[in-house]
C-alpha cells in the first residue's frame, strides 16, 4: 500500500461552498482535489493500492479528514469539479468524533485531526516526509508501505512537523526545486513504480 497525507491548512470543513469557488471560498480545496487526481489516476485506470487522507483545517467545524480508498473507489473522474463534489458530499455528512462515515464508494469522512491521522496510520506503514531539505529520493530505499506526508500551499506547521517527527520517519526531497504538492506526488509514484518495475 501507499498512503498520502496532505494537510489543507485552510481547506473547508463544511459543504457550504460553491463548486465554482474551490480555490477561494473553500480555502484552496483545489490543491487537495489535484492531490486526489495525482494519488489515483493512471491512463485509463486507477491505482487501487493507494489511500489519500485530506486533513481539512479551515473553518469552525475543523478538523475533518476526508479519506479516499483506491480499492473501493467509484465515481472518481479526472475533472476537478466532480472530485470537489465528492469531497463536498463527504463534508456534508453528519459525523461524530471517533466515527468514519462513508459518503460514496471509497470516500469517507471523519473528525480526525492531523495528529489523529498520524496515530492511526503509524500502525500501517512507515512515514516518509516530503520536504525540500530532505535526502535525495533517488538515493532512498522506499519502505514497503510508505506513508507520504506533505503540505498544501503551506508547509507543515511546527506542531504538525513535531508530531510527524515523533515517529520514526525519513525526510526526502524529490528534486532541487520546490514544487506543487500534487506534482510531488506524481514524482514519488514514479520513483516507486520504477523500483518495482
Ligand atoms: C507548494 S509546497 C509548500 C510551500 C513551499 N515549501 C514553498 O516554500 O513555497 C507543498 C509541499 O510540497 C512538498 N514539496 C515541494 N517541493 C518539494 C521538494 N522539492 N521535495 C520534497 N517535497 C517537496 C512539501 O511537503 C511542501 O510542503
Amino acid at each position: 500500500m501507499k498512503y498520502f497525507v496532505i494537510t489543507g491548512h485552510r481547506a473547508a470543513t463544511t459543504g457550504h461552498f460553491k463548486l465554482d469557488d474551490i480555490a477561494g471560498g473553500a480555502g484552496r480545496l483545489d490543491i487537495l482535489v489535484r492531490c486526489v487526481n495525482s494519488a489515483f489516476f493512471l491512463s485509463h485506470n486507477l491505482r487501487k493500492d493507494v489511500e489519500a487522507y485530506l486533513v481539512c483545517m479551515g473553518g469552525e467545524d475543523a478538523p475533518k479528514t476526508v479519506i479516499f480508498k483506491g480499492e473501493e473507489l467509484r465515481y472518481l473522474n479526472p475533472d476537478e469539479r466532480s472530485t470537489a463534489s465528492l469531497i463536498r458530499n463527504a463534508l456534508m455528512k453528519p459525523v461524530e468524533p471517533g466515527e468514519e462515515v462513508k459518503s460514496s464508494p471509497g470516500v469517507y469522512v471523519s473528525r480526525m485531526s492531523f495528529d489523529d491521522v498520524m496515530d492511526d496510520l503509524s500502525e500501517k506503514g512507515e512515514f516518509v516526509y516530503l520536504k525540500e531539505d530532505g535526502v535525495d529520493c533517488r538515493e532512498f530505499e522506499f519502505p514497503e508501505n510508505p506513508i507520504f506526508v506533505l503540505g498544501d500551499n503551506r508547509d507543515l506547521t511546527e506542531e504538525e512537523e513535531a508530531k510527524l517527527l515523533s515517529f520514526s520517519s525519513e525526510k526526502i526531497n524529490i528534486g532541487p526545486v520546490s514544487l506543487h504538492a500534487d506534482h510531488c506526488m506524481i514524482i514519488v509514484h514514479n520513483e516507486v513504480d520504477r523500483r518495482s518495475a
